[in-house]
């Protein structure tokens, strides 16, 4: 598509397609308005290079658009917004043991979680309903009910716009961590193509979670398969978590907050109910959701712009919110619990 404005030879690619002056209001999972000055579909990984290689698309800011389940827009974007919509899943190996396949970052993550039980690959069945793209995934290390996304990936492929080139990026340099990667601390450096997976068809099932539990018990099952997991997972979020096609959100919109062992004894002696779970390297991590709602939020709402009523940890638009309203009220929040527990909480979503 070619408005004006946009030289010809740039706005005729292979592989890609691009437009101008464009509303996001349909790319963000919040559902609030934005523009991007440019917005760039690339459906072919090797386009890239082309893209990139002109020098007006080059020096604009970038941002990298799977979804938009995981941003929140307070503003227009100046520059260019790139969303990677290739699609495909490769099997490139199966030694009836363990399957590593290939997958373009466009594929939608839940897809391909069902599309790898229904072929009877396992891992990745307690990460089932989570929103967003396959190439998004490893950004955050996306994670749910125990287990993160980063045990399963060998590699991801990316193209690196420091060194103008494809890289193939070994797990143990991926610097995985709670909700974190080097993709997310290096923001605009690397541009996610494909990921890399490693899914056997054996492995121990995590049921650990209360909730995880309780489900299962209440649907009378004791030794489920992993696609059996999955759907007790789904109805877990179905009934908890906002369907974002019906109400925006962006899931989590904090961490939740990492502290040293002491700090959490002594809020667990001070709140007995607050919930505090193992971390590594001496901390704890404290539930968000719990100090939000121990704060009196949840289910508050500010014009559209709303604490869920299911979640206290997952903020809401309620129709015509602006991203600078919603993040006004998560300002209210982060203020509040500061000054009511001491504690600093850290936004999960991206935030422009
Ligand atoms: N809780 C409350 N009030 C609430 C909701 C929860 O007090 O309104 C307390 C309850 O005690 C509950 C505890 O918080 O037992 C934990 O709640 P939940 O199991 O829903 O998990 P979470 O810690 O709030 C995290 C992830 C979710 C993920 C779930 C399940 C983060 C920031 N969030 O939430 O991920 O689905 O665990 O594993 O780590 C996301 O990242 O967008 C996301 C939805």
């Amino acid at each position: 598509m070619s408005g004006p404005g946009i030289d010809a030879a740039i706005a005729t690619g292979d592989g890609y397609t691009i437009a101008e002056n464009t509303s996001l209001k349909d790319r963000n999972t919040f559902h609030v308005p934005a523009r991007a000055a440019w917005l760039i579909d690339v459906r072919e990984p090797q386009a890239l290079a082309e893209v990139f290689g002109h020098a007006a698309l080059k020096t604009q800011p970038l941002l990298v658009l799977g979804e938009g389940s995981n941003i929140l827009f307070t503003r227009d974007w100046p520059g260019v917004v790139l969303s990677m919509v290739s699609r495909g899943i490769r099997l490139l190996d199966d030694d009836g043991e363990r399957a590593h396949l290939r997958v373009q970052a466009g594929e939608n993550w839940n897809d391909f979680v069902r599309w790898s039980l229904a072929r009877g690959f396992v891992g990745l069945e307690n990460l089932i309903l989570i929103p967003g793209t396959v190439g998004a995934a490893p950004i955050q290390n996306i994670g749910a009910y125990g287990t993160e996304i980063r045990e399963f990936i060998a590699h991801v492929e990316a193209w690196d716009r420091d060194a103008n080139r494809f890289v193939r990026i070994a797990h143990a340099d991926c610097a995985f961590d709670y909700r974190d990667s080097v993709f997310k601390r290096t923001r605009g450096r690397y541009i996610v193509t494909a990921v890399e997976f490693d899914l056997p068809r054996h492995h121990e099932l995590r049921m650990d979670y209360a909730d995880v539990r309780e489900e299962l018990a209440a649907l009378g099952i004791a030794k489920p398969s992993a696609p059996t997991l999955a759907e007790a997972i789904a109805r877990i979020r179905t009934r908890k978590l906002a369907d974002p096609a019906r109400l925006g959100n962006a899931g989590s919109f904090f961490k939740n907050p990492l502290v040293d062992m002491a700090r959490a004894a002594a809020l667990r002696r001070a709140h007995p109910a607050l919930p505090v779970w193992p971390a590594h390297d001496g901390h704890s991590k404290l539930s968000a959701a719990w100090l939000i709602q121990a704060c009196g939020f949840k289910g508050l709402r500010e014009g559209d712009a709303a604490v869920s009523e299911q979640h206290a940890l997952v903020l809401v638009n309620h129709g015509s919110a602006s991203g600078a309203q919603i993040l006004a009220l998560a300002e209210r929040i982060r203020a509040t619990v500061r000054e009511r527990f001491g504690i600093e909480l850290e936004p999960e979503p991206m935030i422009v």
